[in-house]
This record gives structure tokens, C-alpha cells and sequence, in this order.
């Protein structure tokens, strides 16, 4: 086999699989920065991606093309190999549902509701001993799969033990980690015990490079290295010292692609959508999300303040419809399956208040579809982005993108996004209800030659750094 110049390790891959007609196994390419930003590079260098086999599909179509060879299956990523790791059940079920999604998540993003959640005991250990486990199946595959100096870019809280498992065999690999989440200020993340944040931390600075959404979280993982590993950070370069080495961080404000993503949206099932929507809501204004049914998204306190609007300003009864389009997501981790079911109950309740024979105040689907989000993000008049916490947020990004008219983006502060639209958008402190539902008047009423203008403007600070380039960066950081 080949060994990559340039490897990509994450838990979710590029591609997922499905069971076909008769022994076929169909397959679709999954969207996201890092999927475009790789492929660009993958004609020019030999690459490879080393991803999970998520469902029982991916583990036949792992078992057919055990070296990667996936890309001769026939799906188009630029000719770069995939290597999907069939991770033993058990182990995924503790690294990705309890470590990964149950606590590290919930630590990242500040979602425990602490009188009883976490609790690190000894189920947790032998949990922990499953993350391990498969974070060294990941360091494995990708120290047999990579060339002499090649450089691996590994993704996300899933694997933050890999670079140092990396970095003990071979110390020729250059190496960077990077955060697609926030990173916990100390305050937050000492509530891991003592061993396991060492663990996390030291895993990390086994890279060169780490880099992170945006400063507030690249600030805060360094300040975590102050805090329990008492070493030495520069603050003007802001590099950490460490095991003799100096390490880098970086901050790569991941952008919308906007090229791929308008030519998407000018599809005809799109535009089947967009009619559709349209006869349903008539011409009431529309205030759209979308969103995974994700905690952090605050789906819930979205909802409430859309209530408090119709409740407060009775004008707007019969003129404006809320959809929100949120699509499953982690079912088996219990906290998202109760979350899902508060979601659909607080939509109940709105429609019982308000809905008139021909008005819906409200229409919430828990379900992907991706060609209908398209369609609802350019329709919106308003888009309502106010995630608890939040690496990025992309929806922020591609709403605007797609806005045929130009929409007044309400964005949560606490959204990594903030940092480059903070100032086009309606900001919300994403607890605060009351400011919420008073946004969305704002935003509402706004004339609309400022709606289009902020759009406008939106629209250059979301592009600003595409997927291409956004992964460029971080391989040139490894130069
Ligand atoms: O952006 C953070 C992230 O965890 C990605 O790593 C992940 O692919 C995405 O959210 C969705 O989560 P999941 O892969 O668990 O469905």
C-alpha cells in the first residue's frame, strides 16, 4: 500500500454507506468544510482519510476494501484513500456515546446541570479505558498508513489522545489537532478529575499546531495548560512549551462555501421546497433555524422567545411563522432523546396559543431534510442562530449565503461566529428570553434597505475563509 503524504483522521468520514439492491452498497458523500477543503488538495498529493464505520453498511464496505481503496468504489473525493476502522462496538459505544458525546461535549459546551450530572465513578473509568482504546485504533491505522514526514491533521475532542500516541512512534510526522467545538475555561473543565484532564491536555500538545474556531477558544485551552499543567505560555505568540517542544496554536474562522453551496441550492428539488413552503405560509414573514436537535443549539429558549414575541406584541399575530427545521441527532444519548421531546412539547404548546384556522404560528419538523433547509434559508426573512455555546456554527454562515432577499441574521454571542458577524447581526445573550423575542422584533421591523445591506455584509464576513483555504492553513501551519 501507498503511504499518504497528507492523512485527515475524524470519527464521522466523508462518505457514509447504505445497504443497496441485492450485495450493492450505495453511498453519499457527507457536506462540511474539512470534505471540500481535502478533496481540493487529495488530486494533487496522496492523502487519506481514517474515519469510524459508523453503521453496519460502512463496516461491509470497511470489510471489502480493508487498505482504504474505498475511492474505487466509485464515489468522487479527489482520489484520496478512505480507511474506515471498525472499531469493536463496545469500545465505540465508550468513546463516542459516553466520553466523547455524554461528557467531553458537555464539558466544551458547559450543558451539565450539575446536581447530578457528571459523575465520574468506575463505570466511567472502564468508559474511559474504551476512549483510549480507540484513539490508539485511530494512531494505529494512521502510523501504518503515513508516508515519512507526511502531515496528519486530526480532528476534534474524539481524538485528542492521538497526537501524542503519534508523536511516542514517530516523532518525523508533523502533526495538527483541531478544534471544531469551544474549548471549557478552567473553571468549567476542572470538574474532569485530575488524571483524565492531563491526559486530554498532554494528548493534544503531542501536536505542533493546534488550532481552533476561534481566539476566545484557542485562549481558553491555553489557559487550561496554565492552570493544570503549570507550564509557561507566551501570550504574544501564543505558544505553549511543552516536553521540550514549543507548540503552536492558530485560529482558522472556518467560512461557508459559497460557490458549491448556491449551486446546490439552485436545484430543482430545492425549488419544489421553496413552492411548497410558500403556499403553506402564504405571505407571513418567515423566522427560520435549523439545527441538529443539539442541546446547545437552545432550540428550546428559541422557541419560548418566538412565544413571548406573539405574546408581547400582538401585531404580530397572523403575520409571521416560525419554522424550524431541526434534524435528529445523537438519539442514543439519553439527555438528546428528553431534549427532542421538550422541543416538540413547547411546540405544542405554541400552536394550542395562537393557531388559527389559517394561520400557523408554527411549523417544526424534527427531521433532515437537507434540500428543504436550503429552501427555508432563502426564504428567511429572519434567521435565528443562539446556541448556548457554540466552535463555529455554520448556519449563521450559509443562511445569509443563500438569503434571496436578504435576511436579518439574530445570532447568540456565544456562537464562535459572533466574532466575524457580531457586527451585521442582531447579537442575544443566548439565556436571556425576553432580549431574544425583542431581537426578532428588531430584526422584524427592520427596513429593507438595512436587511439587505447587513446581508450584504454578512455575506463577505461568512465567505471570508473558505473550506479550501481554511485547510490549507493548517497544513501550511505544519511547513
Ligand atoms: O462540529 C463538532 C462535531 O462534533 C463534529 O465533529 C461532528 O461531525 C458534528 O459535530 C456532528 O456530530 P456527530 O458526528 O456526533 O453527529
Amino acid at each position: 500500500m501507498d503511504k499518504a503524504q497528507i492523512l485527515v483522521a475524524s470519527n464521522r468520514g466523508p462518505v457514509s454507506f447504505s445497504f443497496g439492491e441485492g450485495d450493492a452498497l450505495d453511498y453519499r458523500r457527507g457536506g462540511g468544510g474539512l470534505v471540500s477543503g481535502l478533496s481540493s488538495v487529495a488530486s494533487s498529493t496522496d492523502t487519506m482519510w481514517v474515519c469510524a464505520a459508523l453503521s453496519d453498511a460502512d463496516r461491509a464496505a470497511a470489510a471489502r476494501s480493508p487498505e482504504g481503496r474505498l475511492d474505487a468504489a466509485g464515489f468522487d473525493l479527489g482520489g484520496m484513500r478512505v480507511r474506515m476502522l471498525d472499531i469493536p462496538p463496545d469500545t465505540f459505544t465508550d468513546a463516542y456515546t459516553r466520553v466523547a458525546n455524554s461528557t467531553l461535549w458537555f464539558v466544551h459546551h458547559m450543558l451539565y446541570d450539575t446536581p447530578n450530572k457528571p459523575r465520574f465513578d468506575a463505570a466511567f473509568r472502564s468508559q474511559w479505558e474504551g476512549f483510549r482504546s480507540y484513539n490508539a485504533a485511530f494512531s494505529e491505522a494512521l502510523l501504518t498508513g503515513s508516508a515519512d514526514n507526511a502531515r496528519v491533521a486530526v480532528q476534534d475532542y474524539h481524538l485528542a489522545l492521538v497526537p501524542r500516541m503519534l508523536r511516542q512512534r514517530r516523532p518525523d510526522l508533523r502533526i495538527t489537532h483541531f478544534s471544531h467545538t469551544p474549548w471549557a475555561p478552567p473553571e468549567y473543565f476542572r470538574m474532569l478529575p485530575a488524571d483524565i484532564r492531563r491526559e486530554l491536555l498532554e494528548g493534544m500538545l503531542g501536536a505542533d499546531h493546534l488550532g481552533f474556531l476561534s481566539r476566545r477558544w484557542a485562549d481558553a485551552f491555553l489557559r487550561c495548560c496554565e492552570t493544570f499543567l503549570r507550564v509557561e505560555v507566551d501570550w504574544t505568540r501564543r505558544t505553549v512549551e511543552f516536553g521540550g517542544r514549543v507548540i503552536r496554536t492558530g485560529v482558522h474562522a472556518l467560512g461557508a462555501d459559497a460557490e458549491s453551496l448556491r449551486e446546490r441550492a439552485a436545484a430543482a428539488d430545492v425549488e419544489q421546497w421553496r413552492a411548497r413552503l410558500r403556499e403553506r405560509v402564504g405571505d407571513a414573514e418567515l423566522v427560520v433555524r435549523v439545527d441538529r436537535t443539539e442541546l446547545s443549539k437552545n432550540i428550546v429558549r428559541g422557541l419560548e422567545a418566538f412565544r413571548e414575541l406573539l405574546r408581547e406584541h400582538p401585531e404580530w399575530r397572523g403575520r409571521v411563522t416560525h419554522l424550524a427545521f431541526a434534524y435528529p441527532s445523537r438519539g442514543d444519548v439519553p439527555e438528546y432523546r428528553d431534549y427532542t421531546e421538550q422541543v416538540q412539547r413547547v411546540a405544542a404548546e405554541i400552536d394550542r396559543e395562537f393557531a388559527t384556522a389559517d394561520w400557523s404560528p408554527l411549523i417544526l419538523e424534527v427531521q433532515d431534510d437537507f434540500a428543504r433547509s436550503l429552501a427555508a434559508y432563502r426564504m428567511a426573512d429572519v434567521l435565528l442562530v443562539n446556541p448556548i455555546r457554540d466552535g463555529m456554527n455554520l448556519v449563521a454562515k450559509e443562511g445569509p449565503v443563500l438569503s434571496d432577499d436578504g435576511c436579518v441574521l439574530v445570532l447568540s454571542s456565544e456562537a464562535g461566529a459572533a466574532d466575524e458577524l457580531g457586527e451585521d447581526a442582531v447579537l442575544v445573550n443566548p439565556y436571556d428570553v425576553s432580549e431574544t423575542a425583542q431581537a426578532l422584533r428588531t430584526a422584524l421591523e427592520m427596513p429593507a434597505d438595512e436587511r439587505r445591506a447587513r446581508c450584504g455584509r454578512l455575506v463577505d464576513s461568512a465567505t471570508a475563509l473558505a473550506p479550501t483555504p481554511w485547510f490549507e492553513a493548517q497544513l501550511r501551519a505544519l511547513k
